[in-house]
């Protein structure tokens, strides 16, 4: 027996599979920064319009240093992020790289993701500080570029799957929204989903909180620039005090597990929601046991929750339930906050949707 514990026979097959995943997750973690350069720089959308090219001509298409756009492209092609055919030494996209780097309206775009990658690992030493003093830190106190790869990383979903199957898998909003009623988005952002409810249903009224002011800012922007500002309203209030009531529906997109207090939100919602009315509740894809979440998904998800969601409710000495809280830890704050019935109304990879009503 060392000091530092038995003695353990190395199995060389095991050793080389795992540093073989380590080496893969060093190119992947460097990769990330080098994709954020290519979505600000926009490598891919010239890479994408113009066909197949050499470094040169990328970097003249982008206005950009050639020698830096060589490194890059052998990193990206390296990383199968973008197609290379060595008898020209022209480097192309195929038609689903493209998709999935370039077209943001599409469901299949990632873009936002490296901008979250981006900022989450820029709160690394404030997070280490954490683990060792307890505490947190707030989302409004992250790199900016959290709250535009917030939207970025979100929106597709929300465009792919809100309107067209979450809100039809509640117990008739559906039909209530269609023909007039109020919805409050709490925790908008930047008010992405907010604004693509008001578009799908142009006879009900909206409402977006969210208590970080430069979201709202954003959102009101956004707004106005979609031509729904009569319809959309979007002010800076708290989760457990948002004005209005006789809500139709009260919706919660990936935000109960970040806030201080999910049962004061909750308990808001209830209070504020006219009879027959629903609470959405969006919250990311997660496994009710620990190994459920040993996945790609629980992976990423848990990351991001150590490095924000669970560090925004330790800030306010919430309970933080974390972006990987179980149906059941999630439904006793719910009903905790006075609803009566929670159920998940449905899923997909990446979300779970639950419906609380009273
Ligand atoms: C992960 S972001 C999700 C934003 C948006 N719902 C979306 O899906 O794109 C969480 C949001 O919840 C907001 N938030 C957290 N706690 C809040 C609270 N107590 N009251 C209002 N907003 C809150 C944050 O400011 C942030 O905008």
């Amino acid at each position: 027996m060392s000091a530092t514990g038995p003695a353990q026979s190395i199995n060389e097959d095991k050793m080389n599979a795992f540093l073989g995943k380590v080496v893969g997750d060093f190119g992947a973690s460097l990769s990330s920064a080098l994709v954020y350069i290519g979505q600000k720089l926009g490598l891919y959308k010239a890479l994408s319009d113009a066909g197949p090219v050499t470094p040169a001509e990328l970097a003249e298409h982008t206005n950009t240093n050639e020698r830096y756009v060589r490194e890059w492209l052998i990193n990206q092609a390296a990383g199968g992020y973008v197609e290379y055919d060595p008898e020209s030494g022209r480097y192309s996209l195929t038609p689903e790289q493209a998709v999935a780097l370039t077209d943001e309206q599409s469901p299949f775009y990632v873009g936002g993701g490296f901008f979250v990658i981006k900022a989450m690992t820029s709160a690394v030493e404030r997070i280490e500080d954490h683990f060792r003093k307890g505490g947190g830190m707030l989302w409004g106190e992250h790199d900016p570029d959290l709250f535009i790869g917030t939207e970025k990383f979100f929106r597709p979903g929300y465009s792919a799957h809100l309107v067209a199957t979450w809100i039809p898998s509640l117990t008739g909003i559906e039909e209530k929204l269609n023909t007039g009623g109020n919805v409050a988005d709490i925790g908008c952002g930047h008010g992405a989903s907010t604004i693509i409810m008001a578009r799908a249903f142009p006879n009900s009224r909206f409402w977006g909180f969210d208590n970080h002011e430069e979201s709202i800012r954003h959102a009101r922007e956004a707004a106005a620039a979609a031509g729904i500002s009569d319809r959309v309203t979007f002010e800076v209030a708290e989760a457990r005090n948002f004005p209005g009531e006789n809500y139709t529906m009260v919706c919660f997109f990936d935000c109960l597990h970040d806030m201080g207090d999910p049962v004061g939100a909750a308990r808001r919602a209830a209070a504020v929601l006219a009879k027959g009315g629903s609470a959405l509740i969006v919250e990311p894809m997660a496994g009710n046991t620990v190994e459920e979440n040993f996945n790609p998904i629980g992976r990423t998800f848990a990351a991001a929750s150590t490095l924000c969601c669970t560090s925004n409710s330790l800030a306010l000495d919430g309970p933080a339930l974390g972006a990987l809280a179980s149906e059941d830890a999630i439904r006793e704050k719910v009903l905790a906050g006075g609803f009566k019935h929670f159920r998940r109304a449905t899923q997909t990879p990446f979300n779970r949707v639950f419906e609380a009503r009273c």
